[in-house]
């Protein structure tokens, strides 16, 4: 049975306070911590990189870090991750000219591989590597900044997986709050990122609640 877990993004917290930002988070009832990393390149923003997520763990020892890695040259980053002590590392593919040889490295180095597609990319370019990855991203703004709006027409990529794989770990990232949880609990998605809709949320246990429960039907 899939469960449905919800992973607030940090990227709009008030990051001089990342710790007790992400502890609250956690306190709320966060099932995991999505990190978003961006190298300027990939992506036309910076955020922070695996120096910041080795801080972050030394202080917060049992939670679930993924680690979004919106970088041109994910398989760089890779041994450092494994070493700040991330569980799951996520990384687009459209810059990458050998998926699996990242896929197998990451799995060497310890962590689960997530897979992820911006709103332009078929959902065809990231099926070929279901088989050796653990969960898929589909993203649902173009990735670079918090606080975007929901792309609904991505749901076909997250519809379409769901039929063809019933156990697949599907996440969607983007614009995705109390508003959209429904259309995105309906396409199939389990894996919840929610940015901007959490950390602004009056009562950031509720929303949290809310959304797992939506998908958890
Ligand atoms: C976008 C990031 C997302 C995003 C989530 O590049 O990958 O994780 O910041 O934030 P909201 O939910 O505000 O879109
Ligand atoms: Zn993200």
């Amino acid at each position: 049975n899939l469960k449905a877990l919800i992973g607030p993004s940090i990227l709009n917290a008030d990051l001089s306070q990342l710790y007790e930002e992400s502890q609250k988070l956690l306190n709320n009832g966060a099932d995991y911590l999505h990190l978003d990393v961006m190298d300027g390149h990939f992506v036309p923003n910076l955020t922070f990189g695996h120096p910041i997520v080795k801080c972050l763990r030394s202080k917060i020892k049992d939670a679930f870090f993924e680690t979004h890695m919106m970088v041109s040259k994910p398989e760089q980053w890779i041994v450092p991750m494994a070493d700040a002590g991330v569980n799951q590392y996520t990384f687009h593919i459209e810059p990458v000219n050998n998926v699996e040889d990242v896929c197998r490295k990451i799995k060497e180095n310890g962590m689960k591989v997530g897979v992820a597609i911006k709103p332009g990319t078929d959902v065809a370019e990231v099926e070929k590597y279901i088989s050796i990855s653990d969960m898929v991203l589909i993203m649902t703004v173009e990735p670079g900044f918090g606080g975007q709006k929901f792309m609904a027409d991505q749901m076909e990529k997250v519809k379409y997986l769901r039929e063809h794989y019933p156990l697949l770990n599907i996440e969607v990232d983007g614009g995705v709050g109390p508003s959209t949880i429904n259309c995105c609990a309906d396409a199939g998605a389990n894996m919840i990122v929610s940015g901007t809709a959490v950390i602004k949320a009056q009562d950031q246990a509720s929303t949290i609640k809310l959304m797992r429960d939506t998908v958890q039907q």
